[in-house]
């Protein structure tokens, strides 16, 4: 018997050896291993039965809880009625029937949805997007993309390439070509300690006028943020940082895609965070809360006139060369419109901002904890970042992660920073447990 075999039998666990896992310390995992089993509301269950508040959403996605069972039943009854139906020159009626459902919780103006089947394939939609609509106008000149420093767009080549991260991109060399990068906004200086967005910084947005003195708008396909970075450790939007990427994305002609990701769907209180801070882009990216993470699926909302620019040409022929086998899925569709539903009739987007004040007063009173040197916040997101131990960057915010998984709570963490973001079903004594395990962690690590 190998040593694998024996504590596999030991936990009940599966044999780990053939599954390379993502984002993940493959050797270490497989040492320690954390499997999760089943999943209900607001908590999860790891294979040996411990018991974990998930104060992450699986990972930003279960905006309505886990195994929601209205979702889970729509689900099963597609899956009987029809299991695949391929989205190139057919589709089905669950598909059009959930990009109206997207289409009307957009903001005003951005009318057509297109699918695919995460994140990273939405951003590298597009801008895909962004390069043709150009072209179609007769500006072929305009292929430059522009990223912003610390911005995470997925792992795709596109996502990848205007995305900031430096792990995420150091392996990798050369990325797409024609893609520069604004700087970022996050300065603990200025802005530490801000309850929503803060006040210091709109100017940052100008660092695109720089870009523009550099390539030339006539250059310049467009420029891709999230409005909320959550990856890079939770930054907010400076007040009237966005307006101000907004006007001279607007004087220069450059299309704005707002990466919403993770910020979609309630996550901050509305259904988008271009709804919540009041600046429409051109093209939005989404994912995740789409179908409250229960079956892959991505999205790309679009202005009318970018639709439009593309149904020209002579009628039958394909406008857009680009999509997946998997568009549009049955499941994802049926799960997307059974969340949209729940969304609606349960209030999640509403319910996420009246709680919004509670979690920010939670969050705050850990300033002054060890290690904690800046907290933010914003609708059901929030953020404690903590002074890296010298030399060992990303290792405190893991005893962190660790000291809070071993007490019940599942905490997500990217670089030194702990990130919150908890289904929208959320509770007041949820909101206690995770700040108390937190403070309770930061004491003891
Ligand atoms: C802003 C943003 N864009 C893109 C992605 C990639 O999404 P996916 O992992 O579904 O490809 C993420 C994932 O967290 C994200 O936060």
């Amino acid at each position: 018997m190998t040593d694998n075999t024996a504590r596999r039998l030991q936990a009940d666990l599966p044999d780990l050896q053939s599954y390379w896992m993502p984002f993940t310390g493959n050797r270490n995992f497989k040492k320690h291993p954390r499997l999760i089993s089943r999943a209900s509301g607001v908590h999860c269950w790891t294979h040996d039965g411990h018991k974990l508040l998930d104060s992450i959403a699986g990972l930003w996605c279960c905006n309505a809880g886990h195994c929601h069972p209205k979702i889970v039943e729509a689900i099963q009854k597609q899956a009987a009625v029809l299991d695949y139906a391929t989205a190139f020159q057919m589709g089905h009626p669950a598909i059009f029937e959930l990009a109206n459902k997207v289409a009307d919780l957009a903001p005003d103006g951005m009318d057509y949805v297109f699918f695919v089947n995460s994140g990273s394939e939405a951003v590298d939609t597009a801008l895909k997007m962004a390069i043709g609509y150009h072209r179609l106008r007769g500006e072929g000149t305009r292929t430059r993309l522009i990223g912003r420093e610390r911005g995470y767009h997925g792992v795709g080549f596109g996502g990848m390439s205007v995305g900031g991260m430096s792990p995420n991109r150091k392996m990798f060399g050369v990325m797409l070509p024609g893609v520069d990068h604004i700087s970022h906004t996050h300065n603990l200086e200025h802005n530490a300690y801000t309850k929503g967005q803060p006040q210091w910084g709109a100017h940052l947005a100008d660092d695109l006028e720089r870009l523009v003195a550099l390539h030339d708008a006539s250059n310049i396909a467009a420029v891709i943020v999230e409005p909320i970075a959550g990856s890079t450790g939770v930054v907010l939007p400076p007040k009237g940082y966005l307006q101000r990427l907004r006007e001279i994305c607007d004087r220069h002609g450059i299309l704005l895609i707002f990466d919403e990701v993770i910020c979609a769907f309630g996550r901050v209180g509305d259904s988008f965070a271009a709804s919540r801070f009041g600046v429409t882009p051109d093209l939005i990216t989404t994912a995740k809360g789409l179908t409250s993470g229960t079956v892959p699926m991505g999205a790309v909302i679009a202005k009318k006139e970018i639709y439009d620019t593309f149904m020209t040409g002579p009628e039958g022929a394909i406008e857009f060369f680009h999509g997946y086998t998997y568009s549009g899925h049955p499941l994802a569709a049926a799960a997307g419109n059974a969340t949209m539903d729940v969304y609606r009739e349960e209030g999640l987007f509403e319910r996420a901002r009246s709680l919004e004040p509670y979690l920010e007063d939670g969050l705050h009173s850990l300033k002054g904890e060890p290690y904690v040197v800046d907290i933010r916040n914003i609708g059901l997101i929030g953020a404690v970042e903590l002074q890296p131990i010298e030399g060992k960057p990303t290792a405190r915010a893991m005893q962190l992660f660790s000291h809070c998984f071993d007490k019940g709570v599942i905490v997500r963490t990217t670089g030194d920073t702990a990130a919150f973001s908890p289904p929208l079903i959320i509770e007041k004594q949820h909101i206690d447990q995770i700040i108390d395990t937190v403070r309770a962690a930061l004491r003891a690590i």
